[in-house]
């Protein structure tokens, strides 16, 4: 197995951070990138997130993929060339992986190198039969996808875990765009969306009653602290998740509980009592509301898999 890279090396990629996190302190409405959740504590506490009672969205996503992968696979079709767009550990790669006929190979596309070293091997190990192909790279970006040595019928780009409802509108739209030009012309997008349901139930699933979103969401800071020599006092923060109706999304926000002002490095930044920073979107879409944006960048709906409440979609999209 080759690992094919695009990232900078570590000390670019924290001065990268510095200018992210700067420059999301300086705006009105303070935010910082929710990729920085996922370091490695923060990648432990979104798997714990996923063991909550109230954490609906990735329990019913792999019990809608358990019940429908054989039909996914069908439509998928033998040959394919799976590319898949974030960390590729989970149940559900796996669950693809094993019931695809005869995959042409498999594109784990992830910005964490080691990590992706580590589960592509073991990918590697547990399906000897498909071709593992890692590409260390930030799939916001653009990047060659790897050409298998076995003829691919078609390329299939996965997005599991309503990843994209981190994006707003514009960006989820650029995404989706950029996922059409790399799954080529007759190439297809699989892709999970967290669908638009009842406001109690996803203000619990993002304000848990033990702690771990709030645990999760301080971790950015922590992290600031740890990698950036950053000044955050964790207890001056609080975590609230709101829905915005607007936007159809839940916000998560680090609330400063006082006045204060922090340093990060050479810079210094005021927060208001009660003044928040905005760390993550995550877009709740209706199947409709979705398709429309796919159509917007020439894909178009081919299949729907919802499970029996209507929690979550798993859609499959081609060229128009
Ligand atoms: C993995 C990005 C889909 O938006 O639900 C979970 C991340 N944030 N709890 C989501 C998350 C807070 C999650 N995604």
């Amino acid at each position: 197995m080759t690992i094919a890279t695009t990232t900078p090396a570590t000390e670019a990629a924290l001065h990268t951070m510095l200018e992210d996190v700067v420059a999301g302190l300086s705006q009105d409405q303070k935010t910082l990138p929710s990729k920085y959740f996922y370091d490695e504590r923060g990648s432990k506490l979104f798997d714990d997130i996923c063991e909550l009672d109230e954490y609906y969205v990735t329990r019913t996503e792999s019990a809608l993929m358990q019940a429908e992968v054989g039909d996914i696979a069908s439509v998928i079709g033998p040959n394919a060339l799976i590319v898949e767009y974030g960390s590729g550990s989970s149940l559900k790669t796996r669950l693809l992986l094993k019931n695809l006929i005869r995959p042409a190979g498999y594109v784990p596309i992830d910005i964490s190198g080691d990590y992706l070293s580590q589960v592509g091997h073991s990918l590697q190990a547990e399906f000897p039969h498909i071709e593992v192909m890692p590409v260390v790279a930030d799939f916001t970006k653009s990047f060659d996808v790897p050409t298998p040595s076995k003829a691919e019928a078609r390329r299939v780009i996965y997005f599991p875990g309503s990843t994209i409802g981190n994006f707003q509108r514009d960006d989820a739209k650029d995404l989706l765009a950029g996922m059409a030009v790399n799954a080529g012309d007759d190439g297809g997008v699989l892709i999970g969306v967290d669908l638009d349901k009842n406001r109690d139930v996803l203000r619990a699933a993002y304000n848990d009653s033990k702690g771990v979103t709030a645990e999760f969401n301080l971790n950015v800071l922590k992290r600031i602290n740890s990698e950036l020599g950053g000044e955050f006092i964790l207890d001056n923060f609080r975590h609230e998740a709101v829905f915005n109706e607007g936007r159809s999304c839940i916000e998560m926000h680090l609330i400063s509980t006082q006045s204060q002002s922090v340093n990060v490095c050479k810079y210094s930044f005021d927060f208001a009592e009660g003044e928040t920073v905005l760390t993550e979107y995550s877009h709740k879409y209706t199947i409709g509301a979705f398709g429309q944006m796919a159509n917007e960048v020439g894909l178009d709906v081919k299949n729907v898999w919802t499970d029996e409440n209507n929690m979550f979609a798993v859609m499959y999209l081609e060229r128009a």
